[in-house]
């Protein structure tokens, strides 16, 4: 596999590429960071520059990750959150299709795709219907749909990942599980005088799988995923976030007082969003490893660690 890597330098991009290893030679892109020989700073809003690199290395896999993520931001960045998502993909469409359209191209889309659910269901699976609440939401149900008009339009081998929430030691903040993490480490390092954790809505539920389970997903479904399809990349198990913050405050030896944070409640959100796997089960036999209380640890520990 010869591997190129969109948003390589990002939180999953780092992972993928540690994972991808010994399985491929990697090459990836970033928006500002060159810092080595294989990385190459090429913003996906430039489609001749994404057509040059393609040309020049040649993958015969594209993880394309690079993107904005954050749901909460893109209520306040609408556009650029289409110009990111969803031009940044037909950018690197375009160009696989006029420098080779057999090249594998996983793109990742969300769980937030699905948004508000009809009736009663308990897990979203692949042909529930998309109705997006978020403007983020909304750039990666346009990514999926893309996603199968490439397929069908021009034969492009393109296959979608849809994960749910990944975490892990390492994600910035403006991420349920490091804004926690984060606030009670510093609190116990005796780093904030006030032992006060600002928080946001505790009454959803969500999937939430380690990001080292999520690369190894993406693996699979470059490798085995059928083009045209969509995969949920998810454990099919829902965590209210209370209970995330529970387990939190369960590494804390300082008594912490809780604050809503007005700034953290979102203009509309999906009170539960969890997923069925089985798809990418029953194609790759791919399941989450990690439990959930060993990658809150991790993460704990990662930020005790790098304040
Ligand atoms: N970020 C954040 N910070 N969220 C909080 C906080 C807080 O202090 N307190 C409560 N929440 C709630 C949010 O309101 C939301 O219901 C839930 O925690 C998870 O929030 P995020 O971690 O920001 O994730 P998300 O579900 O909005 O989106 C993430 O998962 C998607 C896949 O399901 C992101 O990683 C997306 O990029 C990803 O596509």
């Amino acid at each position: 596999m010869k591997a190129l890597i969109t948003g390589i330098t990002g939180f999953v991009g780092k992972h993928l590429e540690s994972f991808l290893r010994d399985k491929a030679d990697v090459y990836g892109t970033s928006r500002s960071n060159r810092s080595k020989n294989h990385i190459f700073e090429v913003d996906l809003l430039s489609e001749t520059k994404v057509t040059r690199l393609i040309e020049e290395i040649k993958p015969t896999h594209i993880f394309h990750l690079a993107g904005l993520s954050n749901v909460k931001d893109s209520w306040k960045q609408k556009a650029d959150f289409i110009q990111a998502n969803v031009i940044g993909t037909i950018h690197l469409l375009e160009a696989v299709r006029k420098v080779d359209n057999k090249i594998k191209v996983m793109t990742v889309g969300s769980s937030e795709e699905y948004g508000r659910i009809q009736g009663e269901l308990d897990k979203v699976i692949e042909e529930t219907a998309l109705h997006p609440v978020s403007p983020y939401g909304i750039s990666k149900c346009a990514v999926s749909m893309l996603v199968s008009l490439y397929h069908r339009s021009y034969g492009l081998n393109v296959v979608h990942a849809r994960p749910f929430n990944h975490i892990g030691p390492g994600q910035r903040l403006g991420f349920v599980t490091s804004d926690f993490a984060y606030q009670i480490a510093l609190i116990n390092k005796g780093r904030i005088d006030d032992p006060i954790l600002r928080i946001g809505n505790l009454k959803t539920a969500r999937d939430f799988t380690d990001v080292r389970d999520i690369v190894e997903a993406y693996y699979n479904i470059a490798c085995f995923g059928i083009a045209g399809e969509a995969y949920n990349v998810c454990t099919g198990q829902g965590v209210y976030i209370q209970d995330i913050l529970e387990k939190f405050l369960s590494y804390s030896n300082k008594k912490i007082e809780l604050v809503v944070d007005p700034s953290k409640i979102r203009v509309a959100e999906v009170p539960k969003l969890v997923g069925g796997p089985e798809k990418l089960y029953k194609l790759t036999g791919w399941k989450p490893k990690r439990k959930l209380d060993d990658t809150l640890k991790d993460i704990y520990d990662y930020w005790i660690n790098n304040l």
